[in-house]
């Protein structure tokens, strides 16, 4: 085997607590679960739904976590607004499907009604109600809600930071690639028997691929990923693609991938036989040169990011990763009650190609597959079982699908008595950096209820 050395990870913010032992206690126990539920979920900004879900007024889309739900609409005004999801009257939970339009919500018990901005419009009998309802002290109660790369946040904490502040300069490195332009073209939910973090942290190191991936080591080499680690305890991760894993014996051809890859771009495969690590460089040249007559606006974006692979987590459940023309969002959270089982949201996003993008070049528009262009209607979410997945039933693509593999035995594993602590390689330094946040979210708390502040 090669010794090839990850490039240094860059501290960007490193926890106010210092590195801490990661527990099994985390993962497995109620109380912990319990205390998230107090201090995680409604002190972060969470990624509830996305910007198109609620792009016309009466447009709502729910996020449940754990036992909470909040309900995120747009108002007649054009507004985005957020509340709990929870009529005033008795309690009972006001939207039950995860999306929709409404002119108003109407609760399914008794029938008060708001509007979609959560004012309190209609309270039937209003007279057998002792003095009436105050309809203006009965308002559904708002959280705070903002949106961001086509993505809508939402957060309990009305003294937490805005979320720009919150993101940091995860912001502005996802931005240039236009997420809110892509389309979605997948959406789905798989039903885990593990703790939400224990997927999450799957998500966090490349220590694993080598194992499990083996099909990576002809796409990328990540031995060679950069890391940053961020306040608020996020992450990311830059890989190098359309190479090969350069710690492994280089093959001479240049595989199906990136044979494909090559022509897609205007290349010659042949010229690339015993010169595979040359490719990654000519593709940044060849799709930068290719991008207006495929339809595709690379402009913002760097050499390198015409080539690699990029992905950002943000504290504490949502990750991106992103590539010049396609992207996933998934998200990890909470069982209402059993912290052995979980939810993982998968979002697949495709940058569409754009005929006006080579108009304005001035160059012939030659879409690489006529198919691409086809209207994509919103997918209908699908929700599943990790054995539909184990069984061949559905799948989330290989890669994911041979995570989800193991997940069940990793959480398993951390109920023995004969578990307490992790010990962790260079390569997970992501998992560490989060873990201590999060420690520091834990323990904050006791102090001071706002720490989410740079
Ligand atoms: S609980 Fe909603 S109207 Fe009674
Ligand atoms: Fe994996």
């Amino acid at each position: 085997m090669v010794t090839v050395h990850a490039r240094p990870t860059v501290i960007h913010q490193a926890p106010p607590t210092g590195p801490g032992a990661i527990t099994a206690e985390r993962y497995v126990s109620a109380a912990w679960m319990a205390r998230e539920a107090d201090i995680v979920w409604p002190r972060m900004w969470l990624f509830a739904c996305l910007e198109r879900d609620v792009a016309e007024p009466g447009d709502f889309a729910v996020l449940n976590v754990g036992n909470e739900s909040i309900l995120v609409s747009r108002s007649q005004d054009g507004e985005l607004a957020a509340f709990y999801n929870v009529c005033q009257h008795r309690g009972m939970r006001l939207a039950v499907e995860a999306r929709g339009c409404s002119k108003n919500f109407v609760c399914g018990y008794h029938g008060w009604t708001y509007r979609p901005d959560g004012r309190l419009i209609v309270v039937p009998d209003n007279d057998r109600f002792v003095g009436g309802v105050d309809r203006s002290a009965r308002s559904l109660k708002s959280v705070r809600v903002d949106s961001w790369a086509g993505l809508v946040w939402i957060c309990m904490d009305q003294d937490a930071a805005p979320l720009r502040e919150y993101l940091g300069p995860v912001a502005d490195l996802v931005a240039p690639y236009r997420l809110e332009d892509m389309t979605l073209i997948g959406d789905q939910t798989v039903r885990l028997d593990c703790n939400w973090k224990a997927v999450f942290d799957n998500f966090g190191e490349l220590y694993h691929v080598e194992h499990i991936h083996p099909q990576h080591k002809s796409l990328f080499d990540c031995p060679t990923a950069q890391v940053d680690l961020f306040a608020n305890g996020h992450t990311s991760v830059i890989i190098d693609g359309h190479t090969v894993n350069t710690r492994l014996p280089i093959h001479d051809q240049p595989n199906g991938y990136l044979d494909q890859q090559l022509r897609m771009f205007g290349g010659d495969p042949a010229a690339y036989v015993g010169r595979v690590l040359d490719i990654r460089g000519d593709v940044q040249k060849l799709r930068r040169k290719a991008g207006p007559r495929l339809g595709f606006d690379f402009d913002g974006l760097s050499d390198e990011r015409l080539s690699d692979v990029e992905q950002y987590n943000i504290f504490p459940n949502t990750m991106i990763t992103v590539q010049p023309d396609n992207a996933l969002i998934a998200r990890a959270r909470p069982h209402p009650t059993d912290p052995n089982r979980c939810l993982w949201d998968k979002f697949t996003f495709r940058m569409q190609p754009n005929a006006s993008v080579a108009e304005r070049a001035g160059v012939e528009f030659t879409p690489f597959d006529s198919a691409d262009l086809e209207p994509v209607a919103r997918p209908d979410h699908d929700e599943f079982d990790q054995d539909d997945i184990i069984a061949g039933r559905k799948t989330m693509t290989i890669t994911i699908d041979q995570d989800i593999h193991l997940i069940r035995d990793i959480q398993s594993g951390m109920r023995s008595r004969g578990f307490d602590t992790a010990r962790l390689c260079e390569d997970e330094d992501r998992i560490q950096h989060y873990h201590d946040w999060l420690n520091y979210f834990m323990d904050s708390c006791h102090t001071t209820p706002v720490a989410v502040r740079h």
